[in-house]
């Protein structure tokens, strides 16, 4: 899909520290005076706030293809009411995860078919794929336990299906390394932030 401005994706598994980076990417990107927005995928408009609610704390069983629904769903509502407008008037879009957490999550991790993912998101998001996505690679382990006790629905799952949400990631970079740039999430995090940084200006 065609559009003026630069859409950037942050993913990687919870517990990786992207939205603490964002947060001071947000702080350079104002003392560089661009024009930008942040939001969040789910939860980035105020119907997707409430499919968001559903996807973080629904206490029951969701069916597989009901959960990838709901976070399309989410997608489509989020990508018509801010992700275009925004980028058709030139804006940089920062956006907390997008298509390659459906890809992550509930194709590697729930075992849904990659291709059939690939071609829904494509039917919700008029195929709109972002410029450059960051990924915070982190081991499973050292993740969860910067999660700690309070998780959400998704964070409580089992450590194997976290396992299989980064293999899928890494498997996504391997094959798109144009888009997708690996970070070490493992470090401190103003060494995180040197290595977002670095990035950030070869495209910014
Ligand atoms: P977060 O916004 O706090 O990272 O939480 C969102 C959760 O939803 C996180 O566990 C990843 C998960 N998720 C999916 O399973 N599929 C998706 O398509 C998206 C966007 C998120």
């Amino acid at each position: 899909m065609k559009k003026d401005g630069f859409f950037i994706t942050f993913e990687g598994a919870d517990g990786s520290g992207k939205t603490t980076q964002i947060k001071m990417l947000e702080e350079y990107l104002v003392t560089q005076k661009k024009d930008f927005i942040i939001t969040r995928d789910p939860g980035g408009t105020k119907l997707g706030s409430k499919l968001r609610e559903i996807l973080l704390t629904y206490d029951g069983k969701i069916a597989p293809f009901c959960e990838l629904f709901l976070y399309l769903a989410d997608r489509a509502q989020h990508v018509d009411e801010v992700i275009m407008p925004a980028l058709n008037n030139g804006k940089m879009v920062l956006c907390d995860r997008y298509i390659d957490s459906t890809l992550a999550y509930q194709g590697y991790a729930r075992g849904l078919n990659i291709d059939e993912i690939i071609n829904l998101n494509n039917l919700v998001t008029h195929s709109l794929i972002p410029d450059l996505t960051l990924l915070f690679d982190i081991e499973t382990g050292i993740a969860m336990k910067r999660i700690g006790d309070k998780k959400d629905r998704l964070e409580s799952e089992a450590a194997h299906f976290h396992e299989k949400v980064r293999f899928g990631y890494l498997d996504l970079a391997k094959k798109d390394p144009q888009r997708i740039k690996v970070i070490d999430a493992s470090m401190s995090i103003d060494d995180v932030y040197n290595q977002v940084i670095e990035i950030i200006k070869q495209f910014v």
